[in-house]
């Protein structure tokens, strides 16, 4: 791209707008480069942009533009109440995902409150964003966290790092990771997005793996609700998240397992989106 003359505050974002990029996303990523606060843009419309932070301006809005998520150019983004650093290695977290870590914590503080230490998993963790969320929320949990990506765990123990929270981590896939572990409750929001879903291009910046597990999109809750009945302990509960569509399988899978109490709750958009139950 012609960098071109560095603008002022003003034109840099007019530039913003021709290239397509939301106007609010827009001064998230210049007040970002300037180190400044929004605000501040607003006060400073006529301010000359220094050459070399328009250069990295203009390289924010080209990702932008090409449909990169904002948290990517960012580099960080908030999950219940924590700022997790993300990278392309990882899914960025959805707000949905909360929905599944207050489920946890709701189970945590009532069903297991009895049990003193909680053991409890979060498989496919990708940035850590459940595990993190749980352990920061219920200290007396002992967390494990895995994924099958090495370079997905090496974001999610980096974020543990900084935010001070003791959660261990374990490559491998699925029950796979933990072979001979039992759990008072087990999370995970799974790949679940079939194979030929018109979403799936507009994601096409997040990791595939942690997206879609092929198929008809099931196959990753079937494997976890099949090995859950050897690593939950008696009373244990699995909670699952899942596409809109898909509740109704999960649940069937869950009974068919043995699970009791099955039951799906509906995230902030009114969809059925995560799925339970206990041994
Ligand atoms: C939908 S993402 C969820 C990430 C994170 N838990 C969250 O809610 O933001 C699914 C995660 O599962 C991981 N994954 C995919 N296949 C896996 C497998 N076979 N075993 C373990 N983890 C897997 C992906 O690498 C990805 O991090």
């Amino acid at each position: 791209m012609n960098c071109g003359p560095a603008p002022t505050v003003a034109a840099a974002l007019a530039t913003a707008r021709t290239m397509g990029v939301d106007r609010l996303d827009a001064q998230w990523l210049l007040a970002r480069v300037l180190n400044r606060p929004r605000s501040w843009l607003l006060a400073h419309d006529e301010a000359p942009l220094d050459a070399d932070l328009w250069r990295q301006f203009q390289g924010h809005l080209v990702r932008r533009a090409g449909g990169e998520p904002l948290a990517y150019l960012h580099g960080e983004k908030e999950f219940h109440g924590l700022t997790l650093s993300v990278t392309p290695a990882v899914l960025v977290p959805r707000p949905d995902t909360e929905l599944l870590v207050d489920w946890a914590l709701e189970l945590l503080d009532g069903a297991l409150a009895e049990v003193k230490s909680p053991q409890v998993a979060d498989l496919g963790t990708g940035s850590g964003a459940i595990a993190l969320a749980v352990k920061n929320c219920c200290p007396q949990a002992t967390v494990m966290a895995t994924d099958n990506s090495q370079s997905a765990l090496a974001v999610a123990e980096a974020n543990a790092v900084r935010l001070g929270l003791d959660v261990g981590f374990v490559t491998g896939s699925w029950w796979a990771a933990l072979p001979v572990r039992r759990f008072h409750l087990v999370l995970s929001n799974p790949p679940y997005i079939a194979a030929g879903d018109p979403h799936l291009p507009a994601l096409r910046h997040e990791p595939a793996s942690a997206l879609t597990p092929g198929g008809d999109g099931l196959g990753a809750l079937q494997e976890i609700v099949h090995g859950a009945p050897h690593h939950l302990l008696p009373g244990g509960w699995l909670l699952l998240e899942h596409g809109f569509e898909q509740a109704e399988a999960v649940q069937r899978l869950l009974r068919s397992e043995g699970f009791a109490g099955v039951e799906t709750r509906h995230d902030l958009g009114g969809q059925p989106r995560c799925s339970g139950g206990h041994r």
